[in-house]
């Protein structure tokens, strides 16, 4: 079902923006909970919203883990006074510096990285040695998405044992994303985990054989993390992130994730009527993810029956036979196809509660750089 996203009064919110409804991301949050099993094993991403006041809701809630993938995402969690912070990703060059300098700024965080290659650890463990800090390294497993990792096996096994001995380290578990396990059949998809985890699994023993300890694993995202959940493995937490906000992408695709609302929005309003079919809004790939296919980007709530056939960087063109119905400054609503790059173009979310907007949250790590 989809719920009213219409606002009371419109009047005064600007177009393009994006709306955060309070009660759906809260929703969302219990749901993911319910179905991670507890608090203790999740561990959800920011990187969907990258605010402070959904680190909040989700604190309230009892969630003490988060994820993030970049150092401003991360500095955000620790200002935020969370205790135990994964940045899952891979750090080199300059940021293993500010790595360091991220762990001496909030001494009472507990930070783990990721990594998957000898020369980064060894940067890595030169900058945290230097300032007298310390930081747990998981090792990042490919389990088939070949985007970062390493797969299972002795190779895995000596870059493991690396952390283990480096001084300003110390081995933090095992990461495992699996952002190609995106079967729409959910026996497809719960097939594809359980066959992907096994050599991950068979690592875990041959570590802890070896008296090298494997603290956690950490987990999938939104369309793996039900089937995560379910293997109920020792030590185990599940990383969805995009289900926070959810969006129209994985709505479509994932029958199993109905459980899910869209709890951000994009407001626009009708620029102009350049044709008798054509209706403009102001609604540009400036202000919606434009990674999903032109025409395919967002989904137009109020409009019936439209064909988007032009985007441009502040202007959506749509074809429809309703366009009479449609006259400049006219407010619609979108729910975008990718919501956790859209986020990331704009400032500010307005807060919506009972139709009403009661606020603003600043997607604070949109930036990349905050203070360190
Ligand atoms: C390393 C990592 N973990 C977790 C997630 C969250 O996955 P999802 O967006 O499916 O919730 C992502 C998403 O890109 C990711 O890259």
């Amino acid at each position: 079902m989809t719920p009213s996203y219409e606002l009371k009064d419109p009047t005064q919110v600007l177009s393009p923006s994006l709306l955060f409804y309070k009660d759906l991301i809260q929703a969302n949050l219990r749901r993911m909970i319910d179905i991670a099993g507890s608090v203790e094993r999740l561990r959800p991403h920011i990187k969907t919203h990258k605010t402070r006041e959904i680190v909040g809701l989700a604190m309230d809630m009892g969630i003490r883990k988060f994820k993030c993938a970049t150092i401003a995402e991360a500095e955000l969690l620790a200002d935020c006074h969370v205790p135990d912070v994964l940045l899952a990703y891979p750090l080199v060059g300059p940021n293993c510096e500010r790595m360091a300098r991220l762990a001496q700024t909030y001494p009472e965080c507990r930070f783990a990285v990721i990594a998957d290659h000898p020369a980064p650890v060894q940067a890595l463990s030169a900058a945290m040695a230097r300032t007298g800090t310390q930081v747990s390294v998981m090792l990042d497993v490919d389990v088939g998405q070949h985007r970062t990792g390493i797969v299972a096996g002795p190779p895995a096994i000596k870059i493991y044992e690396q952390f283990a001995r480096s001084p300003g380290l110390a081995p933090g578990g095992l990461h495992i994303y699996d952002g190609h396990n995106h079967q729409e059949n959910v026996a497809d998809r719960e097939a594809a985990v359980r066959q992907g985890i096994v050599p991950v699994l068979e690592m875990r023993d041959t570590l802890e054989k070896m008296g090298v300890p494997v603290p956690r694993l950490v987990l999938g995202g939104t369309p793996t993390f039900s089937v995560f959940a379910k293997l109920a493995l020792p030590k185990g937490e599940c990383s969805p992130g995009t289900c926070v906000l959810h969006d129209d992408g994985y709505g479509r695709r994932f029958a199993d994730l109905a459980g899910f609302v869209p709890a951000a929005v994009l407001l626009t309003r009708v620029i102009s009527r350049p044709t008798p079919r054509r209706v403009t809004f102001d609604l540009g790939y400036k202000a919606v993810a434009s990674d999903p296919p032109a025409g395919k980007r967002l989904i137009l709530l109020n409009v019936p029956e439209y064909e988007a056939v032009l985007q441009n960087e502040e202007h959506l063109v749509i074809e429809t036979p309703a366009a009479e119905r449609f006259q400049p400054g006219d407010v619609a609503y979108a729910i975008p196809t990718h919501i956790c790059p859209t986020s990331a173009m704009h400032r500010h979310a307005y807060v919506v509660e009972n139709g009403t907007v009661t606020g603003q949250w600043e997607i604070v790590a949109r930036d990349r750089v905050l203070g360190v």
